[in-house]
């Protein structure tokens, strides 16, 4: 019999699959098509403070191998998923849940943390400052080390739960960033959130997303994840969240050889909403395959 558990930033996980955060709402939805408790965990739907429609439409394109999002955040606001969503989550699944946190101001990212602080069922927050689809926020938070330190120790100061700072591609070394994030207090980092990307309307001569820009998924950015993960792994101490393209559990496991100790599967519930539930099961045979007993012990073992 294989073992499956690891160990992230010290919670237990089942097993290392956890749902992405936008691709797995706040769970309910999935709830209704199988139960969701085989999962490690997921990382629920990006929240901000206050309420975002999101981006205007088209925002999803798709690619060769992949598909583009722009999505711009859309969320209820944290105090509607305090007060609606996470009571209708803790009734379907029974683990803790990955809180995905945004900001505008590195006072707002403090303010949903806190908020979010009293809340039973959450293990980890993950703070995003790599969305690539919003102006002001986002993704500038985490294209300079200075500034991923700062909203790290903004949220490190009103809560005691471990911090995952989610990490954006878009940089030229996010090994810089990952180490900034350390040094200011994260507990790990997650990474790859999606790439900047474009498609272009042949007819209409125009960019297909609304937007113009979109983050790039799928996988084609898989090799990517793994180059990106494997230099933040020779970087920090801190544990790898680590996701992109992630289709399979080979994927998984060539994600956790890079130096993830869990992986989040994004894009691909997108395509098969089972996809997460079918990686879990799959798993088993796959470290049967490459003689692996402890998945844990698969952790950065590439190096
Ligand atoms: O547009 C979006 O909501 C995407 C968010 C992200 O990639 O972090």
């Amino acid at each position: 019999m294989v073992n499956t558990k690891v160990t992230l930033c010290g919670v237990e996980l089942d097993n290392p699959i956890i749902p992405a955060s936008g691709t797995f709402g706040y769970g309910r939805e999935f709830a209704e098509l199988y139960d969701i408790n085989c999962l490690g965990s997921f990382s629920f739907k990006g929240t901000t403070l206050e309420p975002r429609l999101g981006n205007p439409t088209p925002r999803i394109a798709e690619t060769a191998a992949g598909m583009l999002n722009s999505v711009g955040l859309q969320n209820p606001g944290v105090d509607a998923v305090i007060e609606k969503e996470l009571p209708k989550l803790r009734q379907v699944f029974h683990k803790p849940v990955m809180a995905n946190i945004s900001g505008f101001s590195v006072a707002e990212y403090a303010e949903v943390a806190r908020r979010l602080e009293d809340q039973p069922g959450i293990g980890w927050l993950e703070v995003n400052i790599s969305c690539p689809n919003v102006h002001g926020g986002g993704m500038s938070f985490g294209a300079d080390p200075a500034m991923a330190a700062q909203v790290t120790k903004a949220v490190r100061q009103v809560t005691k739960r471990p911090i995952l700072m989610k990490l954006s591609p878009n940089v030229t070394d996010i090994a810089a960033i990952a180490r900034a994030c350390q040094e200011a207090g994260a507990d790990g980092v997650s990474l790859i959130n999606t790439l900047l990307a474009m498609r272009i309307d042949l007819k209409r001569r125009r960019p297909v997303l609304a937007n113009g820009t979109g983050g790039l998924s799928g996988p084609a950015v898989k090799p990517v994840a793994v180059r990106m993960i494997y230099q933040v792994y020779e970087a920090v101490s801190i544990p790898i969240v680590g996701m992109g393209g992630v289709q399979n559990a080979e994927d998984v496991l060539e994600l956790m050889l890079a130096g993830a100790t869990a992986v989040e599967v994004g894009a691909a519930n997108l395509a098969d909403p089972f996809a997460s539930k079918k990686i879990v099961e799959e798993l088993p045979r796959a470290m049967e395959k490459y003689g692996v007993e402890h998945l844990s012990e698969l952790i950065g073992g590439a190096h």
